[in-house]
C-alpha cells in the first residue's frame, strides 16, 4: 500500500499558498493509500516563537487539516514533538549528512540572510525532515514547490543511509499540485506567500474574513497597463491572481482571462476575492466549530499513538543497522 506523508510548521496560521500547494492535494491522497499528515512543531522553534502562541498554532494546524478535508478515520493526524523517534532518528542522519550540502540549502539562505545570529537548527532541520519522511517507509510526499530542494536531499541521505548501513528505507518521491505550486507574495509578486511575512498584506490567511480578503486583494501589487493577461514574466501580479483562481475553481486561466476582458483590475479583483471569500467560507465555519473541541484532542492522541508505533519500529531498524546500542539476546 502507498504511503503518504507531509508536515506543515505551526508558525502562524495558513497561508492560501499553504492551502494551494499542500492542503488541497491531502484529501484525495487520504483514499489512494495510506495517509500520515504532521504539525511539525519541533522545525517551528527553529526560529524564535513565542511559547503562548505556538501552543495555539498548533491547535489552530491541527483544526485547518480536518477543516480542510482530512478524515481521522481514514488519515493519521498527530504532532511532531509527541513523537521522539523523530528527533532521534534526525540525529543519526544528521551523521550522514555533510555541512556543505546543508549550507547550500535556499531555505536557510533564506531565513538566515542578513541576520546576525541564526540557531544551528536553521541549518540542521532539514535532516530532521527527512526523518520526518522516512520513519513511516513514506512514497510520496505532497508538497509545494518550495520544499523541492529538501526531498531532493532527503532522498540523497536515505540513498546514503542505505549504502553504508544496508537497506532500511524507502526512497520517497515528490508529489506537486497540477495548479498552485508556488503562490506568490500579495505586495512582492516575484516572492513566494509565506505564513511569516511580517507584512500583513502580503498573504492571503485563511481565517481572515471577506473584508479583509476583499481589501488585501484590491491592493494586490499589479501593474500599470490595465489589461487582464497572463504572463508571469512581465505581469507577475495579475498573473499570480489568476493562479489563485484558477487553481481554486479548477476554471482553465484562459477562461478566466476570457471572463474579465474589458472588466479592468477593479472587476477583476472583485472577481479574485468573491471566488476566494466562497472556497474559505465553508473551511473557516468547520475550523471554528473545532478548534477548541475536546474531539480533537481524542483525534491528535489517536494520532500519536499510531505515528509512535510506526516510527519507533523503523528508528530500531535504524539503530540496529548503525550498531547504537547492545544486539538485543
Ligand atoms: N507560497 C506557497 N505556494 C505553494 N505552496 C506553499 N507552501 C508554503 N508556501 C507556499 C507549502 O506549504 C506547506 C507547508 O509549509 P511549511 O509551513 O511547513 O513551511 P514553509 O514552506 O516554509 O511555509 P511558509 O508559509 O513559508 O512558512 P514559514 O513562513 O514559517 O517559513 C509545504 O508543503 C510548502 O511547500
Amino acid at each position: 500500500m502507498t504511503t503518504i506523508f507531509s508536515g506543515v510548521q505551526p508558525t502562524g496560521i495558513v497561508t492560501l499558498g499553504n492551502y494551494l500547494g499542500a492542503f488541497k492535494q491531502f484529501p484525495a491522497l487520504q483514499d489512494a493509500g495510506n495517509a500520515i499528515y504532521c504539525i511539525v512543531d519541533q522545525h517551528a522553534i527553529t526560529v524564535p516563537q513565542d511559547p503562548k502562541e505556538l501552543r495555539q498554532s498548533i491547535r489552530n494546524l491541527a483544526a485547518t487539516y480536518i477543516a480542510t478535508g482530512i478524515d481521522p478515520k481514514k488519515s493519521t493526524l498527530f504532532i511532531q514533538s509527541e513523537v521522539p523517534a523523530h528527533a532521534q532518528a534526525a540525529w543519526m542522519l544528521q551523521c550522514v549528512a555533510s555541512i556543505g550540502e546543508l549550507e547550500r540549502m535556499t531555505q536557510f539562505k533564506d531565513k538566515s540572510h542578513g541576520k546576525e545570529s541564526v540557531s544551528a537548527a536553521l541549518l540542521t532541520y532539514p535532516p530532521l525532515m527527512a526523518a520526518d519522511i522516512l520513519l513511516y517507509n513514506t512514497n510520496i510526499v505532497p508538497v509545494g514547490d518550495d520544499q523541492k530542494q529538501h526531498i531532493e536531499l532527503t532522498r540523497d541521505l536515505a540513498e546514503r543511509f542505505n549504502k553504508r548501513y544496508g537497506d532500511v528505507f524507502t526512497i520517497p518521491e515528490i508529489q506537486l499540485p497540477k495548479a498552485g505550486a508556488r503562490i506568490k507574495s500579495l505586495q512582492e509578486p516575484t516572492k513566494k506567500m509565506s505564513k511569516s511575512d511580517p507584512n500583513t498584506k502580503a498573504t492571503i490567511k485563511l481565517l481572515d474574513s471577506a473584508k479583509e480578503i476583499e481589501k488585501k486583494i484590491k491592493s494586490a501589487v499589479t501593474d500599470s497597463d490595465g489589461v487582464v493577461a497572463f504572463d508571469v514574466e512581465n505581469k507577475p501580479g495579475v498573473s499570480n491572481l489568476l493562479i489563485i483562481e484558477s487553481a481554486l475553481s479548477g476554471v482553465a486561466i484562459e477562461e478566466l482571462v476570457q471572463k474579465y476582458q474589458g472588466l479592468g483590475y477593479g472587476g477583476f479583483k472583485q472577481g479574485v476575492a468573491t471566488a476566494v471569500i466562497e472556497h474559505l467560507t465553508p473551511i473557516q465555519e468547520k475550523f471554528y466549530h473545532l478548534v477548541e473541541s475536546a474531539e480533537l484532542d481524542i483525534i491528535l492522541d489517536e494520532g500519536a499513538a499510531k505515528a509512535n508505533a510506526i516510527a519507533s519500529a523503523t528508528l530500531k531498524r535504524m539503530e540496529e543497522a548503525i550498531g547504537l546500542g547492545r544486539a538485543r539476546r
